[in-house]
């Protein structure tokens, strides 16, 4: 079994080119930043056997005003109204009642997925610390256990067994890789990767919702850099 594994995608359509699998997971942050959160909403409650709800999820959905401030806090700051306009209300219902972790079994495997980590399911960052994360997953029995919110990808073996995953932003990258990232399960191993795919379709979807100049030119320098050379 081939279980496509995203988090991230951050309203952008223009990740979603041909990646074969038989179920997809996802570790939330589907909307905020991009131009296609209804696209990106449909394709994800079509595609994903799980989705959990990210931080930005939670904003979008209940409504929450962007504070603004530098780099991507303008970016969602100026397309998070979009969302409103852009979205029907069953979307942002949906978004409001995904679940902020859940457990799936696939392929005789137990699946875990958290935007964040089980001690705040949408707010807290952990990269690659495995002291860390057995920690907060004491108490989770799980083969893989799936998170997003760093937008850096690693993979991370527990002295359990379990396989900490976090594959990345698959529409909004920040490792100063472009590409759109993302991870493989097949045969019980994951894999990650990392594709191109149209930024220059990502960056028109921004000119032709008639967003600012100096959006357009956040999200250009954004997606063709992976991030913002701070
Ligand atoms: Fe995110």
């Amino acid at each position: 079994m081939r279980i496509l594994i995203i988090s991230d995608i951050h309203s952008n359509m223009a990740v979603f080119e041909a990646e074969e699998f038989d179920a997809c997971l996802c570790a939330g942050d589907v909307v905020d930043y991009g131009c296609d959160p209804s696209e990106v909403v449909d394709w994800v409650q079509e595609n994903a056997a799980a989705c959990v709800r990210g931080n930005h999820d939670h904003a979008v959905g209940q409504k929450v005003r962007p504070r603004g401030g530098p780099g991507p806090r303008h970016l969602a700051f100026a397309t998070r109204p979009l969302h409103w306009q852009r979205m029907s209300d069953d979307q942002l219902k949906w978004l409001s009642q995904l679940p902020t972790s859940q457990f799936i079994e696939l392929d005789g495997k137990q699946f875990y997925l958290v935007h964040g980590t089980p001690r705040d399911p949408l707010e807290e960052y952990l990269g690659p610390k495995q002291a860390d994360w057995q920690q907060r997953l004491k108490n989770i029995d799980a083969d893989f256990v799936c998170v997003g919110h760093t937008h850096q990808p690693y993979l991370l073996e527990l002295d359990n067994g379990t396989t900490v995953v976090n594959p990345g932003s698959v529409g909004q990258p920040r490792n100063l890789d472009p590409r759109a990232a993302y991870a493989i399960y097949e045969n019980g191993t994951v894999t990650l990767k990392q594709v191109e795919y149209a930024i220059k379709d990502a960056i028109a979807s921004y000119r032709t919702a008639g967003l600012p100049d100096d959006v357009c030119e956040l999200a250009l320098q954004t997606l063709t850099d992976g991030g913002l050379r701070l």
